[in-house]
């Protein structure tokens, strides 16, 4: 060949990749310029440096302390921003709820966990989310209507219950870790309501339960490593098949509760969500309305009833769990609070969950543990579904939106001494004020179950203190403030004893 002519050609490449190099570089200068601050980050690692061995709610704190109440990450490939303050929440959840409200796309985990089927957590924005959530609102909303007999029996029952077990742990007089007598009680008042089931004191089938959920949270949670690198699920990777494992009961039993439903269902009469979701499914197919049916497939049914078991036996047993650590650190607030139920209920002790308003004092200590210990610190993560703007910044399509729950919770700009436990400031608040508070979410995917769960915590916990005072066991430390975190918060093991008021 031409040596002159090889010349040229060298040289031409040369320009061509360096013309490439360098529009690549000014064009993502450019488009980095237009998005919110945040710390450089690294090729194919992005910012995981960033936040590698600390909580992630900590983590994005502190960057928020730098960047302020956006903060633009990358995490691998994956752009995220996240939403630090309630002002930002508001201009974004809020005044663009539709646009803020996508799920990220699925994982791994996620696809075999929900197969061919949908649920509502993880679920986008769309016709069928809309569906679902509009059948799950108004079943809770009915149920927890003021004078419904059910539910106020199924209250009753559950408080007794635990008035029960505190009065036999309390007799024995040994220290006793809470939860899962704590985690009983709660998801004996969900399932009766969602599935008409109650479990025994001594029950193999709810421990049961109780580990596949927390096998199920922790592998959602936490990424399993077949997230990462998923042909590794071709392989023995343990972790993956004890999920599998777990995944497989849980649906086992989902169908199995599907099945007995099916043999014992009374055309008009619904005694539970199950009931009230077959019963749609029957007029779906009477009318031959087959979106309607493939949206209540019993796949889908089976997603959506065992996720608001699991899900809100875990949030709220924990919220509970927390609700007892910060009473056994300030025991002057469990006076309090005792004074309280004592002057307003009956000798039952047991305080109505629909007269939350007479109980000031119990629920600004419920309010507060829950801002303080925040059981889900950051939500679950959200997805832009379209480019938008947010306080003049770009936000493509498709980012993935963290809303920093614990640090809008602990902002010294809303709060006054942020890390203190202090219901007061609970107590005497101006109702025009808007709180930099949201331990439910807001906007579009707020949580469904957010009356249930309220009235869940503050009938369990205003039992336990109507009748004894907690405390540590003696010669042990006080159970710590530092939980377990992931997407969720949860306590580390502790061990309490019982007191009886006199
Ligand atoms: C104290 C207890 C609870 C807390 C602190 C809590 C908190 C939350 C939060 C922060 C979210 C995320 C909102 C978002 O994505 O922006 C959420 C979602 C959700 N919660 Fe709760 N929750 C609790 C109890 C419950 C209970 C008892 C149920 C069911 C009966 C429930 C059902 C749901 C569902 C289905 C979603 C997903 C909503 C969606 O994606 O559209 N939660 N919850």
């Amino acid at each position: 060949m031409n040596p002159i002519f090889l010349d040229w050609a060298c040289t031409l490449l040369l320009g061509i990749i360096t013309f490439t190099l360098t529009y690549v570089y000014l064009d993502s200068r450019k488009t980095r310029a237009l998005l919110p601050p945040g710390p450089r980050a690294l090729p194919l690692l992005g910012n995981i440096i960033q936040l590698f061995g600390k909580d992630l709610h900590i983590a994005l704190t502190d960057l928020s302390k730098t960047y302020g109440d956006l903060v633009w990450l990358k995490l691998g490939g994956e752009s995220v921003i996240v939403i630090n303050t309630m002002n930002a929440v508001v201009k974004s959840f809020v005044r663009q709820g539709r646009v803020f409200s996508g799920r990220p796309r699925t994982r791994k985990t996620v696809e075999v966990m929900l197969g061919d089927g949908h649920d509502i957590c993880m679920n986008d924005v769309g016709p069928e989310l809309k569906f679902h959530r509009k059948i799950v609102h108004h079943f809770l909303a009915s149920q927890t209507k003021q004078g419904k007999d059910k539910l106020t029996n199924i209250l009753h029952q559950e408080a007794g219950s635990f008035h029960q077990t505190l009065e036999e742990l309390c007799k024995s007089g040994k220290p006793f870790d809470p939860k899962f007598d704590v985690a009983r009680v709660v998801a004996n008042v969900l399932c009766q309501c969602i599935l008409n089931k109650r479990f025994a004191k001594v029950d193999e089938e709810f421990h049961t339960q109780l580990r596949i959920i927390q096998d199920i949270v922790d592998n959602i949670e936490s990424f399993n490593i077949v997230d990462m690198i998923p042909w590794l699920e071709h392989f023995p990777v343990p972790s993956w098949k004890r999920f599998k494992k777990s995944l497989a009961k849980k649906d086992d039993w989902m169908a199995n509760v599907l099945k007995e439903h099916r043999e014992t269902i009374t055309e008009g009469v619904s005694r539970d969500l199950v009931d009230t979701m077959l019963f749609l499914q029957m007029e779906a197919t009477a009318t031959n309305n087959t979106v309607d049916l493939g949206r209540l497939s019993d796949c889908n049914i089976g997603h959506i009833v065992y996720e608001l078991f699991g899900g809100g036996i875990e949030s709220t047993t924990m919220s509970i769990l927390w609700f007892m650590i910060y009473m056994i650190r300030h025991p002057e607030w469990q006076d309090r609070i005792y004074q309280e139920l004592k002057s307003k209920t009956d000798e039952s002790g047991i305080p109505s969950p629909f007269d939350r308003g007479s109980y000031p004092i119990l629920e600004a200590c419920i309010k507060e543990v829950l801002r303080i210990a925040c059981v889900l610190p950051v939500g679950f993560p959200h997805r832009t579904m379209s480019d938008t703007t947010l306080d003049g910044y770009h936000i493509p399509k498709d980012t993935m939106v963290i809303m920093n729950i614990w640090g809008i919770h602990h902002d010294d700009q809303s709060w006054k001494d942020p890390y203190v436990f202090n219901p007061e400031r609970f107590l005497h608040h101006n109702p025009s004020e808007r709180y930099s508070y949201l331990p439910f979410g807001i906007g579009n995917r707020v949580c469904l179950g957010s009356v249930i769960a309220k009235m869940e915590v503050f009938l369990f916990c205003g039992c336990l203190l109507s009748k004894y005072s907690i405390k540590c066991p003696e010669n042990e430390p006080l159970p710590d403030t530092k939980g377990l975190s992931g997407l969720t918060m949860r306590p580390l093991p502790f061990k309490i004893i019982l007191e009886e008021r006199k």
